[in-house]
């Protein structure tokens, strides 16, 4: 530090030893020898091109031993000029000769080592997020929602959290209805809120009758619960799609129709429905409908799909209606139980666990 300092501001000291001009070394032998020496032992031991760049500008270029030696080779006597001449020569192309063998050596190595840094192993299974799948009750929910949009009808809404009155007693089920009971329905506490979860989509039927202006053509997708155990066929939280119709001049037949082009719609045109007589308070009459499966599995054959019937004129008075004047049809199915036969799965348990493996076998449907 000190020694820097004394040089710089030209102050006399111990290192200006070093600015001294020394007497230039004279060519000879074992000098040459000891400058290729000390020039081949930097460049075997430079482990990169850039070392080996520093070894050539202290061993070889401008300012080295051996280009000093070169410079000198002016001032030798003439009688000995060739022979120091070829001296220098020499060393100086075996030095250059060692730079340009290890130059290679160094940038094959390094060529060698970025290829093995930018390797890409093309078997490799790559580690990505995998797309989930939308699960197919609620596709075949919307399908079916779909058929009936198509025809103009509108999609209805209503409360998981319902009203006893709307889920029972405007759907005109007697007061003690084996329905209503503790086993089937369940009740929030406190019982005298008269709350419970609806056990099925047809209270949806009474609020679209006392909301929306007439005609109503609506259908109600959605989730209702019963209190039952899960195992392969119930589980306690399953869904259902509700239709109602209410306009002047509505038959049986109007029904039928509408029936017969959702079966189509869902399992292809040769599908049939037929109807059986059935009981349900909220319809009079009332039907269970059977659906002709053409292409099931185990072969053609009739399945039990769901309930309709022509809606009950106590209905049509909860809701403030007419039925001189107005009358309605309605139907209502299980998505579960037609996803079901309609896909052949025997496990209800399947359809609540979640596993995206379950979903992804009915394709990504959007
Ligand atoms: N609500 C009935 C049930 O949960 C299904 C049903 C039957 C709905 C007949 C209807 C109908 O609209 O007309 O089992």
């Amino acid at each position: 530090m000190h020694g820097r300092r004394d040089r710089r501001s030209g102050a006399p000291g111990p290192s200006l030893d070093s600015f001294f001009v020394s007497e230039p070394t004279p060519i000879s032998e074992p000098a040459v020898q000891a400058a290729v020496d000390a020039a081949l032992a930097a460049i075997a031991t430079a482990g990169t091109t850039a070392e080996l760049k520093a070894a050539r500008s202290v061993h070889a270029a401008e300012g080295s031993q051996l280009a000093r030696f070169n410079a000198q080779l002016r001032n030798v006597p003439a009688d000995r000029k060739a022979a120091l001449g070829k001296l220098v020569g020499q060393a100086r192309a075996r030095v250059n000769q060692a730079i340009a063998a290890r130059e290679a050596e160094l940038s094959e190595a390094e060529e060698r080592e970025r290829l093995r840094r930018e390797t890409v192993d093309v078997t490799e299974v790559p580690s990505r997020w995998r797309p989930g799948a939308r699960h197919p009750l609620s596709t075949l929910m919307e399908r079916m929602g779909d058929v009936f949009v198509a025809m103009g009808w509108e999609i209805a809404e209503g409360p998981e959290l319902e009203n006893e009155w709307f889920n029972f007693d405007a759907m005109n089920f007697d007061a003690d209805h084996p329905a209503r009971a503790m086993q089937d329905t369940l009740f929030v506490d406190p019982v005298d809120s008269h709350l419970l979860l609806r056990t099925h989509t047809s209270p949806v039927q009474i609020r679209s009758l006392l909301e929306r202006p007439l005609p109503v053509y609506v259908v109600a997708p959605g989730r209702v619960y019963r209190s039952d155990e899960l195992d392969a066929t119930h589980t306690p939280v399953f869904h259902q799609i509700e239709g109602l119709a209410v306009d002047r001049g509505l038959t049986m037949a109007h029904l039928r129709g509408t029936l017969e082009h959702l079966a189509r719609a869902m399992f292809g045109a040769e599908a049939q429905i037929r109807l059986r007589p059935n009981y349900f308070p909220f319809t009079e009459p009332s039907a269970e409908m059977d659906v002709w499966q053409p292409h099931a599995k185990g072969g053609a054959r009739w399945v039990e799909w769901g309930g309709c019937g022509m809606v009950n004129p106590n209905v049509l008075r909860a809701g403030g209606i007419d039925p001189d004047e107005y009358q309605g049809f309605a139907f209502g199915m299980g998505i579960e139980r037609t996803l079901q036969f309609r896909n052949d799965m025997n496990d209800m348990r399947d359809m609540v666990e979640g596993d995206v493996r379950f979903s992804q076998q009915f394709g990504m449907v959007v």
